[in-house]
């Protein structure tokens, strides 16, 4: 039987400023995995993603991984959980794309040698080979998109948890992250607006409004499911209706 990677358990969240952002989160995630979140802005999602490895800390129990998620295990548990934030600016600190790359691993303790071949293979990954040397405050919006996403992928961890992964990438750099994402054979946990791309990473979805979990199910319960897709701000059939046109019209 496979193992619960996570597992959550009335989980609430108030910010300092006494903003309430969760109200009561309960979710077990089974290894292998691959789950999308969604819900309209401000539902909470990013809020519940940043209790996976203790950057918020809430009311209510984690484990990861079988490991309850305490100071002890703060270490070993980040070590599981890669997680690319929503913005890039809160993942890139180091004066070059090399160092921010390697950053993890250095603190993996992993050989120099390795962690040359291991940035180099990770930047191809994600279509910025030779950008080493560059820093990352300069790169464009989806380029940082990029190389955040780097910083986990080089990695590898057990548990990849993406935030918006695909805003402001362009379609080719979408399709790229897409085809990596499935070659990947962690347990994933995708936060999205975008269904096509959900749609095709993610078996089972969970929808999120007001900090609580209000729908959790199927791909294929979810994409018939127009009221709710509708209710939750979801509904993308204007996007379709222009791809419909551009696809017809004569070259
Ligand atoms: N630093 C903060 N201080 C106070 N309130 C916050 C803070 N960050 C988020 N919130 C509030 O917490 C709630 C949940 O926000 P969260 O960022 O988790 O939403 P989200 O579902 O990720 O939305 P989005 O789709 O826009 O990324 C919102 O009401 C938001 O305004
Ligand atoms: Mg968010």
């Amino acid at each position: 039987m496979s193992q619960n990677v996570v597992e959550i358990a009335d989980l609430y969240y108030k910010y300092p400023d006494g903003t309430p952002a969760l109200n009561g989160i309960n979710l077990t995630i089974k290894e292998g995995e691959s789950i999308a979140i969604v819900g309209h802005n401000g539902a909470g999602k990013s809020t519940m993603l940043k209790h996976l490895n203790g950057i918020l800390i809430g009311h209510g129990k984690i484990h990861i991984a079988g490991l309850p998620l305490n100071k002890k295990n703060l270490r070993t548990i980040r070590n599981y959980v890669g997680m690319v934030f929503q913005n890039p600016d809160d993942q890139l600190f180091c004066p070059t794309v090399y160092d921010d790359v390697a950053f993890g691993l250095i603190n993996m303790e992993m050989e120099e040698q390795e962690i040359r071949k291991r940035v180099k293979k990770t930047l191809e990954h994600v279509g910025l080979q030779g950008f080493e040397k560059r820093a990352a405050h300069h790169l464009s919006f989806g380029q940082k998109k990029r190389v955040a996403l780097a910083t986990i992928l080089s990695m590898l961890p057990k548990l990849l948890v993406f935030d918006e992964p695909t805003s402001n990438l362009d379609p080719r750099n979408e399709k790229a992250f897409l085809d990596l994402v499935k070659s990947l054979p962690s347990t994933k946990i995708i936060v999205s607006h975008d269904l096509p791309i959900l749609f095709q990473l993610c078996e089972r979805f969970i929808v999120i409004s007001g900090g609580k979990i209000v729908e959790d199910t199927t791909r294929d319960n979810f994409i018939v499911n127009k009221k709710l897709i509708k209710e939750h701000g979801l509904d993308y059939e204007f996007k379709c209706a222009y791809c419909e046109h551009f696809h017809n019209s004569p070259t």
